[in-house]
């Protein structure tokens, strides 16, 4: 029960990792503020965990705002944000189009930046809080089919160790997780999307892995809670690779 009594608000909540972090915080003792495009899919996860669920889009700094405002007034002040909404579309990079990098970076580097920017003033004017941002091994050593997410995910890693910087004389930490191929709906549309070239690219990432196999949802969610906790008391600005290997230097 590291967390307990804590007040934490995940985005992208609903599915995947983030559902499996929901879970995992909970399990810990923290009261948990599922959020997702649409509050629907996010209550299915909220309802298992005595959780509470918003609509967030972290596209829109008008959904951001109401939803951070309805959580803290509900939940109470937050003191763990975790940045795990992503997406991503499949597909080689000299075929893309504009279109696509603005929707790609939109969600996975404009969105963490823009929830980070709601919640932080108040974690540093309490002098507490433990940002995670869900990166990716993609923004460390990059990924075939997926340019601008890689470029995205670098990103994150490089906003997550300023805002430790600026943020540690408030004593609020920012960390990454870097997971690697993760069995969830956002890895399993490659091969949707590209059919027998996903399949190979998913097989790829799994042949770069040196445990040889797929990482689960949970495993992902073991990291972040651990770098919620006060176990990761002097860690910050780090990049945790959760990726069977993939990432190792
Ligand atoms: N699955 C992998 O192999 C893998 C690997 C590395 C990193 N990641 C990262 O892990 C995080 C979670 O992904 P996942 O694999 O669990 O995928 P997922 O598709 O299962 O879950 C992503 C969630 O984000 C939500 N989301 C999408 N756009 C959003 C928006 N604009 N606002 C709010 N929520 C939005 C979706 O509705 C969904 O519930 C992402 O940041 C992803 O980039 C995943």
């Amino acid at each position: 029960m590291r967390l307990e009594g804590r007040v934490a608000l995940v985005t992208g909540g609903a599915s995947g990792i983030g559902a499996a972090t929901c879970r995992r915080l909970a399990a810990e003792g923290a009261r948990v503020a599922v959020t997702d495009l649409n509050a629907g899919t996010a209550q299915a996860v909220a309802g298992e965990l005595d959780g509470a669920a918003y609509e967030l889009d972290v596209r829109s700094t008008a959904s951001i705002s109401a939803a951070v405002a309805a959580a803290e007034r509900d939940l109470g002040p937050l003191e763990v944000l975790v940045n795990n909404a992503g997406y991503d579309e499949f597909g080689f990079f000299a075929r893309s189009d504009e279109a696509m990098w603005d929707r790609v970076l939109a969600v996975n580097l404009r969105g963490t930046i823009a929830v980070t920017h709601a919640v932080l003033p108040g974690m540093q004017e309490r002098r507490r809080g433990r940002i995670v941002n869900v990166a990716s091994e993609a923004g460390r050593v990059g990924s075939r089919g997926s340019a601008i997410y890689s470029a995205a995910k670098a990103g994150v890693i490089g906003f997550t160790k300023t805002v430790a910087r600026e943020a540690a004389r408030y004593e609020v930490t920012a960390n990454a997780v870097a997971p690697g191929p993760i069995e969830t709906p956002l890895l399993m549309a490659a091969p949707e999307q590209l059919g027998e070239m996903g399949e190979r690219l998913v097989q790829g990432m799994v042949g770069a892995t040196q445990l040889g196999r797929l990482g689960q949802p949970d495993e992902v969610a073991a990291a972040i809670a651990f770098l919620a906790s006060d176990d990761a008391s002097y860690v910050t600005g780090e990049t945790l690779g959760v990726s069977g290997g993939l990432g190792m230097v």
